[in-house]
């Protein structure tokens, strides 16, 4: 039955609290927009509370200035650069001040000769760098003489430790190249270099380093990977083997932090780096960014260059996603203007500070073996120590916590490694120390509640 709009628009009592809210059809007549908007909140009651989800890398906090910018540009599209001349100038800004703080070297100047653009977020960037590799090598691989077509014999490949996060995976079987992955062996954490090196042949389009490996916490040793291929590319001169570093999460936090080894655009041999703006970027989801080092045909190749004339003007589009809300870019450049330099280092300390009371705390308990401190990346994981001697595992840890409201996965290591369950919790900016030490009393008493439940079953 259709409401009247100057009827009632009260929630409770109404006839739309009383039943379901449409799940397969399309309802047949409107309804009131206030009855409908507290139906809609109503429905999302039990999701994660933002702040209490210690799973997710992403941004679920931002500032209420940036809060307002971010909701006025709601309406307008980021593609139209035309009608959002302003917006597209943002996006330059971020890409440029972005490559500038992963190190592009001063002669290669940003407007002149090194490009990026704005993604949804890093699988967007991940995909762009992965395919820019491929083309790049189908050039080389031809102008060497390769039969390129001939699959049987040079079918491209990719070299990644196998703590890669899916969007690999996926670029890997969108575009049949073999996923070349290094194991996860004995201690080891991240890539194995003498392992991926014994990998690498006239077919390899390139190697994928993970600063910041989604499983375990570690980063893939960059600097290594590049003086190791300095030397091959000396010899192999028509094929040489370039990097792409998927910084999805740590690409905002390095560059503020001590303790990484050159990992950027330092090293002659990285090509392309993405970033998640919405993790350390500290926007809300979903906005990425991928930089070349050099705008050129063998950087970026001229098959993912689009021109694109109906709005207006010619544009030129990178991307694979076309209209999106410009809000996340105008939220980036907030947020980059905003703090500079100084602020995401203040932040970026209290994430450390944080991530290392905490791993301090669980390794007091005296039950669990640290995988990763926190020390370097803001991501704290263990694993039950053997002589813990208690009757529950990590997957009964994460379900008792949950039931005070944290979200704190456990799973397996990958590949190899992957009979280790382990579990893990991510300090995102909005985790302030309060916030921690309220983690740590649920933590303690959700231990006590498990040794209580198995003690008395
Ligand atoms: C290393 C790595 N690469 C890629 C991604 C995908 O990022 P996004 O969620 O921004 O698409 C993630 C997400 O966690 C990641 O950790």
């Amino acid at each position: 039955m259709a409401h009247d709009f100057a009827l009632e628009d009260n929630f409770l009592g109404s006839m739309e609290a009383g039943y379901d809210l449409p799940t397969e059809y399309l309802p047949e007549h409107a309804i009131n927009p206030n009855i409908a908007e507290e139906a809609v909140r109503q429905y999302r009651l039990n999701e994660a509370k933002p702040n209490q989800n210690l799973t997710t890398f992403c941004t679920t906090q931002m500032e209420p200035q940036a809060d307002r910018l971010v909701s006025e540009a709601l309406n307008t599209n980021a593609i139209d650069k035309s009608e959002y001349p302003k917006t597209a100038a943002m996006e330059d800004n971020c890409c440029a001040m972005i490559g500038h703080m992963w190190n592009i070297p001063e002669e290669e100047k940003f407007r002149k000769d090194f490009i990026g653009t704005s993604t949804v977020g890093s699988s967007e960037g991940c995909m762009l760098g992965g395919l820019a590799l491929l083309f790049s090598w189908k050039h080389r691989a031809q102008a060497a003489g390769l039969d390129i077509d001939d699959l049987h014999h040079h079918r491209p490949n990719l070299i990644i430790d196998s703590g890669y996060q899916v969007v690999w995976e996926k670029f890997c079987t969108y575009w049949n190249v073999e996923m070349r992955t290094v194991p996860l062996t004995g201690t080891e954490m991240s890539m194995d270099v003498d392992k991926a090196m014994s990998m690498v042949d006239e077919n390899t389009i390139g190697i994928v380093g993970i600063l910041g490996i989604t499983y375990t916490g570690s980063v893939d040793d960059i600097q290594e990977i590049d003086r190791r291929l300095t030397e091959y590319n000396k010899v192999h001169t028509d094929l040489p083997v370039h990097i792409h570093v998927d910084s999805a999460y740590c690409g905002f936090f390095a560059p503020f932090v001590d303790g990484f080894k050159p990992w950027d655009f330092r090293l002659k041999n990285v090509v392309s780096i993405n970033v998640s703006g919405h993790k350390y970027g500290m926007v809300y989801p979903g906005v990425g960014w991928i930089i070349w080092r050099k705008n050129d045909e063998e950087h970026l190749p001229s098959e993912m260059r689009f021109a694109v004339s109906y709005l207006g003007k010619s544009v030129d589009s990178i991307a694979i996603n076309f209209s999106h809300s410009g809000a996340q870019i105008i939220g980036q450049y907030y947020n980059l203007v905003r703090f500079g330099r100084e602020g995401y280092q203040a932040v970026m300390h209290n994430v450390r500070k944080v991530s290392m009371k905490l791993s301090e705390v669980i390794a007091g308990t005296g039950l669990f073996e640290m995988l990763t401190n926190g020390a370097e990346l803001p991501i704290v994981t263990w694993k039950l120590r053997d002589d813990a001697n208690v009757q529950w595992s990590l997957y009964d840890l994460e379900d008792q916590l949950l039931m005070h409201g944290w979200q704190v996965p456990a799973y397996p290591l990958p590949k190899n490694r992957d009979d280790e369950i382990i579990q893990r919790i991510v300090v995102r900016p909005s985790m302030s120390m309060t916030i921690a030490n309220d983690f740590i009393a649920d933590l303690k008493q959700s231990i006590e509640e498990l040794n209580h439940k198995h003690f008395i079953k």
